[in-house]
């Protein structure tokens, strides 16, 4: 009883209020949607397809969340930016691309092709594999070349963000995160790593850090498997050597999900420009 009481009370606020009390009821064609039943008020106010209102919430909804998507990222970057600098690219490697590389071999073609490969993944629609491409081999046979390659076309053609690094670089400033008045934790190094479109560890297995220092590697690596996000590693060591230097979790994870590792095995191209 109490109940009927205060709706009766509703009812009767509302019929106050010309916005909320219903003249008639139509039945109107949406060219979209086909027919639906039009409420007017009393206010002059019509309904219009719910089926178009659905729509136009939920493509609100969309750009909103798209927006609040590209601010997150927007505010990344520019963290990362503040933490780790612009993308690292050494200056001698800044205007390399993949079509001022020579291939005359079928291997070098074959090499092409991978990277190639690796590169169209960050234009598809669902983005990139994550994936790792790794090249290994001898000195001055193009490798640093095409990682860099690689990330410029990134930056520049994909407006994604790359980091050229190398596993000493890494280990010093997870190292330096640690020291009493550092500016970034290591959680927020780990985490700007993690978080490039693509990074570049170069020159692995040149020097060999600490148990805690590979830990720094891994816990890079492992961010970026679980982002999802491709690493290029670069290294002069043989596959056996290769994997005793990063540790099994990490070479593991280097082969995962369609990850490559690709030879340089022909004599360097130093001195021959
Ligand atoms: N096939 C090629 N076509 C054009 N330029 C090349 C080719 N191979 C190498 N180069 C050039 O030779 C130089 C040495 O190459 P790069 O530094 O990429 O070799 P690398 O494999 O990284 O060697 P390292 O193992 O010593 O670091 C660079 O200037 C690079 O642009
Ligand atoms: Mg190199
Ligand atoms: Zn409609």
């Amino acid at each position: 009883m109490v109940k009927t009481n205060e709706l009766t009370t509703v009812a009767e606020m509302l019929a106050n209020f010309p916005q909320f009390v219903k003249t008639g009821e139509n039945t109107v064609l949406c060219s979209i949607h086909g027919e639906y039943t039009q409420t007017t008020y009393q206010n002059g106010r019509t309904t219009n397809c719910p089926a178009c209102e659905r729509e136009r919430k939920e493509q609100r909804i969309t750009e909103e969340n798209k927006k609040l998507k590209e601010a997150e990222k927007e505010r990344k970057s520019r963290r990362i930016d503040e933490l780790l600098g612009n993308s690292g690219i050494p200056k001698r490697f800044q205007d390399k691309t993949l079509d001022n590389y020579k291939s005359n071999s079928q291997k070098q073609k074959e090499i092409i092709n991978n990277v190639e490969k690796f590169l169209n993944e960050f234009k598809a629609p669902q983005g990139h594999s994550g994936r790792c491409l790794t090249m290994i081999g001898k000195a001055g046979t193009g490798k640093t070349h095409l990682a860099c390659a690689v990330a410029s076309h990134v930056i520049k053609h994909y407006g994604g963000t790359a980091r050229f690094s190398s596993v000493s670089e890494i280990n010093r400033l997870v190292r330096e995160s640690k020291s009493y008045n550092a500016k970034y934790s290591e959680t927020e190094v780990i985490e700007a790593f993690g978080n490039y479109d693509l990074l570049i560890v170069d020159e692995v297995g040149i020097q060999s850090g600490s148990d805690a220092e590979s830990r720094a590697l891994f816990d890079v690596i492992n961010a970026r498997y679980q982002n999802m996000n491709p690493t290029i590693f670069i290294s002069n060591l043989n596959k056996d050597q290769l994997k005793a230097a990063l540790g099994e979790r990490i070479y593991d994870r280097i082969k995962e999900g369609g990850g490559v590792i690709l030879g340089f095995d022909w004599d360097s191209y130093r001195g021959k420009q």
